[in-house]
């Protein structure tokens, strides 16, 4: 096995003294995907939270070896939040937002070089996008401006990807080039990709390990080998015969 990135030793989170998280433990190797599905409230976004080190948590969390607040310093986290509808009318062109990947490796005055523009137009080429570099970020679709986010996140070096529920409200065609272009990334560098998804339906099986988060961590592991409806259900509890079916409840 390859190196470990991510590692939970035993992770509690409590929000508003409610706990939230609880026995949490996980490893994720080197340039692998793993996927983080479960219901509503489940605690996937704190989980992601945790990870990249803006929450509070009790137990031990490793980056690289490193405690988060140490990791977060150095760039290894490109971290996509659940979308926000602002996320559609920024108002810059494609090149500019990945451009945006590279500030923290510009100079004290920003100004682009040769390599920042280099990695710019190679981080578009990697996620099928430089032919759209001159248009508004804005007048993109929801899967295209996706993919510019993540050449965002390629050209600033990030060593780990962690996306929340990037293909919820994506229609099925773009559902499926996302995943394509994360099988794609697994391939042509080295990131580890997190991916949060409330629908367990659609787990592809690329994806190295699938955890099922509902408070505590049910599974881990490969997908399909052990991912049984009997798990699902207690996972999911009632829901579950919606959500198999591609059914959202709606979002938190
Ligand atoms: N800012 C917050 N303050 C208090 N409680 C929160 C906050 N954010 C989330 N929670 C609670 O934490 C639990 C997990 O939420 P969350 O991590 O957003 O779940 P998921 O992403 O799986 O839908 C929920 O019970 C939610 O109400
Ligand atoms: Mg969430």
């Amino acid at each position: 096995m390859s190196e470990v990135v991510i590692e939970l030793k035993n992770v509690l989170v409590r929000r508003d003294g409610k706990i939230v998280l609880k026995n949490v433990n996980l490893k994720v190797y080197k340039n692998q995907i793993y996927a983080i599905c479960g219901p509503n409230g489940g605690g996937k976004t704190t989980l992601l939270r945790t990870i990249v080190g803006i929450t509070n948590y009790e137990g031990e969390v490793k980056i690289f070896g490193e405690p988060p607040r140490e990791a977060i310093k150095k760039g290894v986290f490109s971290y996509l939040p659940q979308r926000s509808p602002m996320d559609y009318t920024f108002p810059a062109t494609v090149y500019e937002v990945v451009m945006m990947g590279r500030i923290k490796k510009m100079g004290l005055l920003k100004i682009p070089r040769k390599a920042d523009k280099e990695e710019v137009l190679e981080s578009l080429k990697l996620v099928n996008m430089l032919e759209f570099k001159h248009k508004p970020f804005s007048a993109l679709s929801g899967g295209q401006q996706q993919r510019v986010l993540i050449a965002r996140a390629l050209a600033s070096k990030a060593k780990i990807l962690l996306l929340d529920e990037p293909i919820t409200g994506l229609d099925i065609q773009a559902q499926l080039a996302f995943y394509d272009l994360l099988k794609d990334l697994k391939e042509k560098t080295d990131i580890t990709i997190v991916i949060v998804t409330h629908d367990i339906g659609v787990v592809p099986t690329f994806v190295d390990a699938v955890a099922c988060l509902n408070k505590e961590l049910f599974y881990h592991g490969a997908p399909s080998s052990e991912l049984n409806m009997e798990l699902l259900k207690k996972v999911y509890g009632t829901d579950i015969g919606v959500l198999v079916h591609g059914h959202h409840h709606g979002d938190t």
